[in-house]
């Protein structure tokens, strides 16, 4: 018999029981005890800070010690030695692909990399200044609207829809780029890699040749699979949800784009940068902006620092330092956000506030200035994250279709009002 936790409360008594995963983790299963329907109680846990919603074979994160594997393979050699296809790969069906199914993985997302020709009408009835996330998550809600064949239940169609969204998302990313600074639109060029077909639709015209240095399409590479996956995060969480209601998958990957929008999660990198750009601009005074996010009273974080999961060096973070060294020598660019980002961690992690509640930078620390070198644009930062970590989107709500899960409808503990007369409007 497996084991049992025992919860005990006034004249309630129930088993509960412990689920080990492969890592030795361990969760009390009050699903299975049925806590609820045996008690009326219920498990309260605001952030979910201390609560797996899942079990899930995707990715494996160990905060404490700084480590992260994608189906059991070490962030560090995936980052070195794949592209981000072969990672996509490996997500989405579980094991790396061998050189010919790599080949057929591509030739078939290749069907796809063309938008509809009205979807690309769509992108000119936005502001000229909308945020690229806006337009992204709209798009991808769109494609529903295109390619309505989508049953969720039906593995052939949720393939089909799988490579729509891969082939898909860079382009209509590149065209919303496009679209903000009044530029022709670039058609994708099936022949290059994923990355460099990206980087040629953001910044080629249709009057001259264009290629993109390999070394810049490695490092881009590099960042799509660091961002390719991080188990149960909020993003991730908010597609599993909107998925246990079995809406289609394009609208799933839309909630998702929404989600990682905001600065405290996504959106970091680009906070990263324009906290990076008041810093410069106040003087270069990188104390001061330490002590503003120390003061309680300020609202102000720390940008790219701290993770709600990581309590020690975010793994990601340490490859892309030495990363965002390489690219930026290789571009000849000097950038002054880069010292200050550098004496910024420097100073935060010699810190007492910032070491005792192990505040380490996090992969956006470093993302942004790497992605500004390579010529994205800030609030194009946020979009690069979402290209990234739509396979890992996409592999847990797969998994998740598979596992059966039903719909997901968290509980409460009421605290308002209790039963009131009702007084009529004229009587108020
Ligand atoms: C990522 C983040 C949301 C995690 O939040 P969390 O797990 O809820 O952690 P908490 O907010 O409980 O933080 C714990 C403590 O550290 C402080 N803290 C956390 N991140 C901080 C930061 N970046 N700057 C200054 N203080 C920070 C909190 O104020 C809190 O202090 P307290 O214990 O005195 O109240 C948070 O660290 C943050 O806002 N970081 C900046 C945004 C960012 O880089 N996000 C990208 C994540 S990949």
């Amino acid at each position: 018999m497996s084991d049992h936790a025992k919860l005990t409360y006034k004249d309630h008594s129930v088993d509960i029981p412990v689920v080990v995963g492969s890592e030795g983790e361990i969760g009390l299963d009050l699903g299975a005890a049925k806590l609820r329907d045996q008690t009326g109680m219920v498990s309260l846990d605001v952030a979910f800070k201390h609560t797996a919603s899942t079990q899930s074979a995707v990715t494996f994160l160990d905060g404490a010690n700084g480590i992260l594997r994608y189906r059991g393979y070490a962030i560090e050699d995936l980052a070195e030695r794949c592209s981000f296809l072969e990672v996509c790969y490996l997500l989405l069906r579980g094991e790396l692909p061998d050189a010919t199914q790599l080949d057929g993985y591509r030739r078939e997302l290749n069907r796809h990399t063309l938008l509809h020709e009205d979807l690309k009408r769509f992108f000119d009835a936005f502001p000229k200044d909308a945020h690229p996330m806006g337009i992204l998550s709209a798009a991808m809600a769109a494609l529903s609207t295109f390619y309505q064949d989508g049953d969720t239940e039906d593995p052939k169609a949720v393939e089909l829809d799988i490579y729509r969204l891969l082939a898909k998302l860079p382009t209509a990313a590149a065209f919303a780029y496009k679209k903000s600074q009044g530029q022709p639109f670039i058609y994708p060029d099936n022949s290059l890699r994923y990355p460099a077909n990206f980087l040629r639709m953001m910044f080629s015209f249709p009057t001259e040749e264009w290629l993109a240095d390999d070394d810049i399409c490695n490092a881009l590479d590099t960042l799509l699979i660091l961002h390719a996956d991080h188990e149960q995060n909020c993003s991730t969480s908010a597609v599993r949800l909107v998925g246990s209601g079995h809406a289609p998958l394009y609208a799933c990957v839309s909630a998702g784009i929404s989600a990682l929008w905001g600065p405290r999660h996504g959106g970091a990198n680009q906070a990263v940068l324009v906290m990076l750009e008041e810093v410069r601009r106040a003087g270069g005074n990188v104390k001061k902006a330490i002590e503003k996010a120390k003061d309680k009273s300020d609202p102000f974080r720390l940008m790219g620092f701290g993770h709600r999961v990581y309590r020690n060096f975010d793994p990601r973070a340490k490859i892309l330092k030495s990363k965002a060294d390489m690219v930026l020598n290789k571009l000849g660019v000097h950038d002054p956000l880069l010292e200050i980002a550098k004496e910024l961690e420097e100073v935060a992690l010699a810190d007492p506030y910032f070491v005792d509640r192990r505040l380490y930078p996090n992969v956006d620390f470093y993302s942004g200035i790497i992605y500004r070198a390579l010529g994205i644009p800030t609030d194009m930062m946020t979009v690069m994250f979402a290209m990234g970590r739509l396979p890992g989107w996409i592999a847990h709500w797969k998994e998740m279709r598979e596992q059966g899960q039903p719909i997901g409808r968290p509980r409460q503990i009421y605290t308002g009002p209790n039963h009131r007369a009702f007084i009529p409007l004229n009587e108020r």
